[in-house]
């Protein structure tokens, strides 16, 4: 196969003038890149300084950019990044979305594909994207190092291959964040050892800047400049830790177009719903002419649980550039213009959300089928929610009742381990690192929805369920209201699945099937089960290895809202797990 390079993103480039004469040799050579083409990335951990309302703290950033730089590829690519911690925490790297077909050593999460990257120490991240165009994103997935370890991951369809939308006149990521003026490593430590909820973030952000609805902080605004009648494709990314997001822009109605990485069929909508973990593209069609008229673009949270949250609101700004008037009149001044704000739903709406999700479909046509299993292998009922594990503190502990908040998946919260589950099952080590025993249902059924049980402890254990290869899996995920119902959005890791179903209360396996969308449903890698609600999804285990599932609300994951699927190689030589790579991190 073909493999030429294109110049590094790195701020400390890796690329020589010699290496891009090699790409435009490769280039002119080359007819067409049907295969796809190698891109090389360097991404260098280190410390910087950032200042945000006010407060200047050191925080991890990569390429001395925070956020993270952008990687763009195209579907059919390969990509090899290099990654070098230069920083005292342990670091890996996730590429949110991205299918890793037999390549679990490069999926990223601790201790699960692979042990983390230690200070000084370097690992390529080394895959192919396969069958995916879109928008993901990738973020450090280790402890709560995502907070500022994070940027979008861009995959352009195969060339000469158009979007099944009309071209939009630019292209424009925006990706949602949180900012803490605390250091979030002794935020989420602190909170594991008190057992209390973890202190919220101070404000949110639109790549990195929280905006004018804060106190010293309308230098760092957000300005989306654009044309009047044109098309703005909008590539949403949610990637704050704790919070799932409305966002809408004043007087402008949006069409989604594609979630996580999938084209969906386009439907217009003033206010989008986004998880953590989710991504989302819109088109933004501007005025025929310039407005007279500047518009904010606000986001704040959708918030379900018991638990206090951040509910403030990040503001970017929309600004019509003005074209030179025929009658030679002076421009007005931005600042002059009337400004006009969105209403967003109530914080807690959660007829909204599901309203929202209800309406996203695949596109299921010939180009992009929905391939949606309809034989279904293995059922599996998982209960998410919160629970308590006892007080091992002399002083008490802050979880209610004295007791530590915890999470779990069928009552088992998660207990990482201290070497990486895919290493020990592909080196036949697993003894004494996890079990392969994780419960199809759980051990005691209960009202989930209804009343909270009165022993709300969890268990604790490294457990993983077994798939055979190609085995095809529906999965009912029910949330419970132990500690008071909330929403989860759950992201599966190496799959995408269809969201067959959704629907409040407990899930009824007589009634519910027969309401399943089994033609159109959308396919995606995050979804949020609905707040004292479930929902069902499917997808076929057609790719051998360990992948993480979790909550993508951190503060759940670190609570040991966490499973593993650990997927059998197949019987032919392309369905297997490739070898680890020589520069694989070791424990
Ligand atoms: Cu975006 Cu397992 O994470």
């Amino acid at each position: 196969m073909a493999a030429s390079s294109l110049p590094s993103s790195s701020s400390s480039s890796s690329t020589s003038t010699m290496g891009i004469f090699l790409t435009l040799m490769a280039l002119a050579i080359l007819p067409q890149h049907a295969l796809g083409i190698t891109r090389h990335y360097e991404l260098n951990i280190t410390m910087l300084n950032v200042t945000r309302l006010c407060h200047t703290k050191s925080l991890v950033a990569v390429n001395g950019q925070f956020p993270g730089p952008r990687i763009v590829a195209r579907e059919g690519d390969r990509l090899l990044i290099k990654v070098n911690n230069h920083v005292s925490n342990n670091i890996t790297i996730h590429w949110h979305g991205i299918r890793q077909l037999r390549s679990g050593w490069a999926d990223g999460p601790a201790y699960i594909t692979q042990c983390p990257i230690q200070t000084g120490q370097s690992y390529v991240y080394n895959y192919t994207i396969v069958g995916q165009r879109g928008t993901l994103f990738w973020h450090a997935h280790i402890s709560w190092i995502r907070a500022t370890v994070y940027g979008p991951l861009i995959i352009l369809p195969k060339r000469h291959v158009q979007y099944p939308f009309a071209k939009p006149h630019e292209e424009v990521p925006v990706i949602f964040g949180e900012w803490f003026n605390a250091d979030t490593e002794a935020i989420i430590s602190q909170a594991l050892q008190t057992g209390g909820g973890p202190n919220v973030s101070d404000a949110y952000t639109l790549n990195g800047l929280p905006g004018p609805l804060y106190n010293c902080s309308a230098k760092d605004t957000f300005k989306l400049k654009v044309k009047a009648g044109k098309t703005y494709l909008l590539r949403l990314i949610n990637a704050a830790l704790n919070d799932e997001l409305f966002f809408s822009i004043a007087n402008h109605t949006l069409t989604v177009v594609e979630a996580d990485a999938l084209y969906v069929k386009p439907f217009e909508t003033d206010t989008i719903v986004i998880t953590p973990g989710q991504t989302t593209n819109v088109l933004l069609k501007t005025k025929p002419q310039f407005p007279a008229a500047t518009f904010l673009m606000l986001a704040r949270p959708y918030a379900t649980g018991a638990a206090t949250f951040d509910n403030s609101t990040v503001a970017g700004i929309l600004e019509y550039e003005q074209s030179p008037s025929p009658d030679s009149s002076t421009p007005v001044s931005v600042k002059k213009l009337p400004l006009f704000r969105p209403t967003l739903p109530a914080l807690n709406d959660t007829a909204f959300a599901a309203n929202f999700s209800n309406k996203l479909r695949s596109l299921a046509n010939r180009q992009y089928p929905a391939n949606v299993p309809q034989k279904i292998d293995e059922h599996f009922f998982f209960t998410v929610g919160l629970g308590t594990s006892p007080c091992d503190q002399t002083q008490g502990c802050q979880g209610p009742n004295g007791t530590k908040f915890a999470a779990s998946v069928n009552n088992i919260s998660f207990a990482q381990p201290t070497t990486a589950l895919l290493q020990s099952h592909f080196s036949g080590q697993s003894s004494g690192v996890y079990s392969p025993d994780f419960p199809y249902n759980p051990l005691r059924w209960f009202n989930y929805t209804g009343n909270p049980p009165n022993n709300t402890m969890v268990g604790n254990a490294t457990k993983v369920m077994v798939l055979p290869f190609n085995t095809s899996v529906e999965l009912i995920m029910q949330d419970t209201s132990i500690l008071g119902a909330e929403s989860h959005p759950l992201h599966l890791h190496g799959f995408n699945f269809f969201v067959v179903g959704q629907g409040f209360g407990n899930y009824d396996p007589n009634k519910d099937p027969k309401n399943f969308n089994l033609v159109d449903p959308v396919e995606r890698n995050t979804v949020g089960v609905p707040s004292g609600g479930w929902v069902a999804i499917r997808f076929l285990a057609d790719n051998p290895g360990v992948w993480f599932m979790h909550c993508h609300l951190e503060v759940h994951t670190s609570w040991g809202l966490k499973m593993a699927w650990l997927v059998l190689d197949g019987k032919l030589r392309n369905q297997k797990l490739l070898p680890p790579p020589a520069d694989l991190p070791k424990c």
